[in-house]
């Protein structure tokens, strides 16, 4: 684990709506024991629904494999959910006496070095503390639906709150792939929700004075600003705005306008029986017909596609995407090794629905993908880190012969088994079957020839001999192997 970060042995969750139950998936993928009270008998059902949708959601996020996941237990106390828990994270609905009773009760039960976290979207941590034991345990984790998803959790302390309960809980929101955003005074509403706030109160009000419909004001958002949103914020996209003069020279021009009666902000408009029903009639509408489920569905693919695309661009929330991977990579190359029936197995994956073609199978490329991630598996095994690319070399495949050999469908598990063929100072020979889960059938192999490369050179060189003898460990294990009978083969 990287500085930084901590993964709790285990989390007790209070409550399993759409926040707890997101919590719930996020842990549980991260490798997290969760235990979860919640008195609501539909709980565990939604939550491994929510489960479902983070495990169809990651599967298209990253090729990197997940570690295994926390198992999941519903329990039937409060004190059984916090029981030896390092993380407690609140998720009851939006009500200071609950929660202030729910937090004062599993105060009373939790470790005495646990952080106790409420997901309140805006409710003050002193006030929630009031009741609790130990109230220097109690920190604001605010996430964002869908918690799986999106990596923001705005952390908050109360006045009685330990610096030290801060620290730890960015540590473990690090640890599961999410971004701690240090509220540094704590005041209603975070900063998230203040700013959702306020175009919250606009469209409610240009829905009540009839100047547009649900429709309207989300496309006024979703063609535009917020699809700027997503990499730039607020103030990095208005600096833009100004032109190549910037920021002083946006709010010359801009600031003008403050003055102008662009928003009714500080009045809230009075939210009765009629414009309730005006807005649901409306959002029906605007959903065409869509089930919730739908919409969720829809929702997670538009946002993994964002998230992919940042990534890519290596920019705001991307960077948060690449920092996951390289975590999960790491785990995935800490865990021992394992070898079936002499082969070496470092990778899986999953068929997802962008791997399909026109055909309605696995597209070509895809095959190659999966054998060069099992390339790239058994090189971390041999210590090819980041850090090692960055200062000491890589390997360069230098030729790969492929045969695809079967069709990988839609959900189809894969796993990848690997032979050394041979190895000198600066080759690596190996040989790939991916093979399906369910039933062992060879879906393709691929055969490689790697050159180590000096990065100041830019020359092939010797490999180091720590690698080179972590390669002989893979040699030893495979001696008396029997040689595919495919390797060395050319286009037939
Ligand atoms: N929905 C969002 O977008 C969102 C985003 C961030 C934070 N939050 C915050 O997360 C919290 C939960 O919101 P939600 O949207 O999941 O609400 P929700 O209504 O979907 O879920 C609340 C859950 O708490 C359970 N519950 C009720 N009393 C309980 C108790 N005494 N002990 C344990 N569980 C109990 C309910 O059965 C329900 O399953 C709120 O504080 C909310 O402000 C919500």
């Amino acid at each position: 684990m990287t500085p930084g970060e901590h993964q709790p042995s285990s989390a007790g969750l209070l409550g399993a709506g759409v926040i707890g139950s997101g919590w719930a998936a996020r842990l549980t993928l991260a490798g997290v024991d969760v235990r979860l009270y919640d008195p609501a008998p539909e709980a565990l059902e939604t939550t491994h629904a929510q489960i479902e949708r983070a495990r169809r959601a990651w599967r298209r996020l990253t090729t990197a494999p997940l570690p295994p996941e926390g198992t999941l237990a519903l329990v039937g106390s409060v004190e059984e959910a916090v029981e030896g828990a390092e993380l407690i994270q609140e998720s009851a609905p939006e009500r200071e006496p609950l929660k202030r009773a729910l937090l004062a009760q599993a105060s009373r039960a939790a470790p005495p070095d646990a952080i106790i976290a409420t997901s309140t979207s805006g409710l003050l941590p002193t006030r929630l503390s009031a009741d609790m034991t130990g109230p220097e345990r109690l920190v604001v984790g605010h996430p964002f639906n869908p918690v799986y998803l999106l990596p923001l959790v705005e952390v908050c302390a109360g006045s009685r709150t330990a610096p030290d309960t801060v620290e730890r809980a960015q540590a473990i929101y690090r640890a599961v792939g999410m971004r701690p955003l240090v509220v540094r005074t704590e005041i209603d509403g975070f900063i998230a929700d203040r700013l959702l706030e306020a175009l919250w109160r606009e469209a409610l009000w240009l829905v009540a004075d009839d100047v547009a419909t649900v429709e309207e004001i989300d496309d006024a958002i979703r063609f535009g600003a917020g699809l700027r949103w997503a990499a730039m914020g607020t103030f990095l996209t208005y600096r833009l705005a100004g032109g190549r003069a910037g920021m002083r020279h946006f709010m010359a021009q801009f600031g003008p306008a403050l003055e102008l009666p662009w928003t009714r902000l500080t009045d809230v408009p009075e939210l009765d029986e009629q414009l309730i029903e005006k807005i649901v009639a409306q959002s029906d509408a605007q959903a065409q017909g869509r089930s919730i489920d739908e919409l969720i569905e829809i929702r997670d693919d538009c946002l993994v596609a964002v998230l992919v695309g940042l990534k890519a661009a290596g920019f705001g929330a991307g960077e948060e995407v690449q920092r996951s991977e390289r975590r999960l990579l790491d785990l995935a190359s800490a865990r021992a090794p394992v070898y079936r029936d002499g082969w070496l197995v470092l990778h899986e994956a999953v068929v997802v629905p962008e791997w399909i073609d026109y055909n309605g199978h696995m597209t070509e490329f895809r095959y190659l993908q999966v054998l060069a991630d099992a390339t790239d598996a058994v090189l971390r095994h041999v210590g090819i880190d980041a850090d090692y690319i960055a200062q000491r070399g890589s390997y360069f495949t230098a030729e790969t012969h492929l045969r695809h050999l079967a069709e990988g469908h839609v959900g189809d598990g894969l796993y990848v088994a690997s032979q050394l063929l041979g190895h000198d100072p600066k080759r690596l020979h190996l040989f790939h079957e991916a093979r399906r889960t369910a039933d062992g059938t060879v879906i393709a192999t691929g055969e490689h020839l790697l050159l180590h490369v000096d990065p100041s050179t830019h020359r092939v060189a010797p490999a180091p001999d720590d690698v080179l003898r972590a390669i002989d460990g893979i040699a030893d294990r495979q001696r008396g192997l029997a040689r595919p009978e495919s390797a060395g083969r050319r286009i037939g």
